[in-house]
Order: C-alpha cells, then sequence, then structure tokens
C-alpha cells in the first residue's frame, strides 16, 4: 500500500493532527530522545499490523508501548516494586521496562509473549502526541527492518515515504540510539539491550543488575534469544565493517595496516585521532561514546550512500555508557571485533 506521506515540523497544530491519525487507525513516525519511532495505537490490532508491514518486520519481535502518563502504564501492565522505583528515577527516559501485560493489550503487539515493553520517552512531541491519541502508542524504530534506526526525520523519509501517513520533524535525536531494555521479572534486572540507563545506574536503584551476555557476542546455532529483537540481524552497513579494541596506539597501527587492502575504505576514528589517517577517507566518530553514539547510525548510513565497502572503526572500551554504541558497532560489523595486542 502507499500513501501520500506528510513531513511536517512537531508543532502543535500538527501534532493534533497526528494525534488524529492515530485514533483513526493510521501510522506516524515521530521523534523521541533516543530514535525516531513508527507510532500506532498500542491497543488497535489492525493499526499494529500496518507498522510490521511498513516496517517490513518479523511478526515474532515486540513491540515497545511508550505511555505518557502512570496511569497509562496500570492500563496496559502490572507494575513491581522495583519497576516502580526504576520509574521514578529515570522516566520520562532511554528505560524500557519489560513488565507482566493486561488482556487488554492485543497479542500483534507483545508478539504473543506475556510481557510488555513500556517506556515514557523524554521528548515533549512524543509525549504530547501520546496525550493527544488518548491512547498508548507502540513504536518501533522507525527504520526498514535491517536499516540502522533513524536519528533525523530525513532518515525516517527516505524509509518510509508512501508508507505511513506522517512523520513528524523534531529534529536530531538527543541519544541516538535505542532505550536500555531491562526485564524485571526475576529478583535481579538483566539488561537485554543496552542504552543510555547504564548497569550501573540501574543497579544503583534496584540494588543489582546484570547484562545478558548475547549483548556483546552472536547467538550460537539455535540458542534461544533473551530478547526477539537479539536473533534478528540489525544495523548492517552494505560494506564489510570490523571493529578495533586495545590501545589507541595499536588500534592505530592495525587500522593503517588494513587500510591500504581494499580500494574503497573509510575510517571512523576517535575525533581526536583524526590526525593519524590524514590524506585517507576518515570520517569524525565522536570525541567519546556517548557522542559516539549520538552520531553512529547517521554515519552508518552516509557509509552506504557514499559506497563505501570496507569501513575500519575504533572502538570504545566495554564498559558503563560504551556498552551501549559498541552492542550496535558490533552488530553493524557482524562482530567482528579485533582486539589488537
Ligand atoms: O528507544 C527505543 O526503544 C525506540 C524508540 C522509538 O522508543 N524503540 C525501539 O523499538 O528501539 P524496537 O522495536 O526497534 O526495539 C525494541 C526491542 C526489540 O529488540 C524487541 O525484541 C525488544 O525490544 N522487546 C520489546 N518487547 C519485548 C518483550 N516483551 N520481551 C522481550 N523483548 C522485548
Ligand atoms: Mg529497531
Amino acid at each position: 500500500m502507499t500513501m501520500i506521506t506528510k513531513l511536517a515540523a512537531a508543532t502543535e497544530a500538527n501534532i493534533t493532527e497526528a494525534g488524529e491519525i492515530i485514533r483513526a487507525g493510521g501510522l506516524v513516525a515521530f521523534p523521541t530522545e533516543t530514535v525516531y519511532g513508527l507510532g500506532a495505537d498500542a491497543m488497535n490490532e489492525e493499526a499494529v499490523r500496518n507498522i510490521f508491514a511498513a516496517k517490513g518486520r518479523p511478526a515474532d519481535n515486540p513491540l515497545i508501548v511508550h505511555v505518557c502518563d502512570r496511569e497509562m502504564v496500570d492500563r496496559v501492565c502490572f507494575v513491581s516494586e522495583t519497576a516502580k522505583k526504576l520509574m521514578d528515577t529515570f522516566w520520562p527516559g532511554p528505560l524500557t521496562l519489560l513488565l507482566p501485560k493486561k488482556e487488554c493489550v492485543p497479542e500483534v503487539t507483545t508478539a504473543g509473549l506475556p510481557t510488555v515493553g513500556v517506556r515514557m520517552p523524554d521528548h515533549p512531541a512524543a509525549l504530547a502526541l501520546i496525550r493527544e491519541s488518548g491512547a498508548p502508542i507502540a513504536a518501533p524504530s522507525a527504520n526498514l527492518s535491517g536499516r540502522p534506526s533513524p536519528t533525523t526525520a530525513q532518515h525516517v523519509y527516505e524509509d518510509m515515504n508512501g508508507r505511513v501517513e506522517m512523520i513528524l520533524d523534531g529534529g536530531d535525536c538527543r541519544v541516538g540510539v535505542e532505550s536500555t531494555v531491562l526485564d524485571v521479572s526475576k529478583d535481579v534486572p538483566v539488561v537485554f539491550r543496552p542504552g543510555a540507563v547504564t548497569p550501573e545506574m540501574v543497579a544503583a536503584v534496584a540494588g543489582n543488575c546484570t547484562v545478558a551476555d548475547s549483548v556483546m557476542r552472536p547467538l550460537k546455532e539455535g540458542e534461544a534469544a533473551p530478547s526477539p529483537g537479539m536473533k534478528h540481524r540489525h544495523y548492517a552497513p552494505k560494506g564489510t565493517m570490523t571493529v578495533y579494541l586495545g590501545s589507541a596506539e595499536k588500534v592505530r597501527e592495525a587500522i593503517l595496516k588494513e587500510y591500504p587492502l581494499r580500494e574503497n575504505t573509510c575510517i571512523l576514528s576517535h575525533e581526536d585521532h583524526l590526525k593519524y589517517y590524514a590524506g585517507m577517507n576518515v570520517r569524525p566518530a565522536g570525541k567519546d561514546a556517548m557522542e559516539s553514539a549520538h552520531l553512529l547510525f547517521s554515519l552508518l548510513r552516509q557509509m552506504d550512500e557514499e559506497g563505501f565497502d570496507r569501513i575500519l572503526a575504533e572502538g570504545w572500551e566495554l564498559k558503563g555508557e560504551a556498552l551501549a554504541v559498541m552492542n550496535r558497532m558490533a552488530r553493524a560489523a557482524a562482530f567482528d571485533l579485533r582486539e589488537c595486542e
């Protein structure tokens, strides 16, 4: 199905119109602090089915339900003590909590799972849209399945023109990678997908927190994914990508050795290392892990546009807030991580 897509600034009038579209069962892409979402009324089975169709997303991958207040949370799921503490601390913000769902949430939304992922986004346009719609909004990232998540309205337009009624433009997304997905069903919370809310931050509130070990490695043949999203191929640029880890000097040595081997190569460099790659195809990829997260998806799209078939990326030490960007880089590189000694 193709339709005319309206690309519009996230003004009050346009948000009102977007709310009407959602209430009528249509699709609206909207900005959040993490990435753009592709939204529909989470309680409307038909509308949610259309999200999967528009993205080309496998039906076994559940959607996150976005809420604007605590009353809406209670409409869709049962909230534990730990979950409540985490909401009080991190909402609105980039934290998705997996909680037992209530009857009224359609099976399509949760891909048949007994839990629902809920989050309150930290973006005024997103919150206003949910409020206008009067319903929780189910929204995956607004990219075609297999493309990097969109961090600008232009990215969304590239992927979704003709597939959604409206795209609300709220500018650049502040965080740039998707929310932390946290399982809070057991005594100790488990991070299924790392994001800007780190395991350390969760532990400071919940007393403890672990990270699913499939976060930094590919699933083994036949291994069950803790979160369905992990088993699907993700964020893949057309070029073959390698991520280098270790001391700055050793990483540089390895990249300089690899660079001449293929003609159409580009380096993603820490900003303060640019000088070492003078005269080569190189792009600044941030001065720290947070900025790197902000830039990564945009850079990956750019690599495709410029037609690079080899991408050599300087990684970040695997700890704290770097876990989120390294998880995405590892996936983009099909887990080709080189430890440089
Ligand atoms: O920041 C974000 O989370 C963005 C913005 C739009 O809010 N949304 C987003 O949605 O990244 P999506 O659909 O691209 O990723 C949701 C991830 C998937 O990996 C999915 O498998 C997992 O969350 N997930 C959702 N509900 C789940 C559930 N009930 N149990 C386990 N994993 C779940
Ligand atoms: Mg996604």
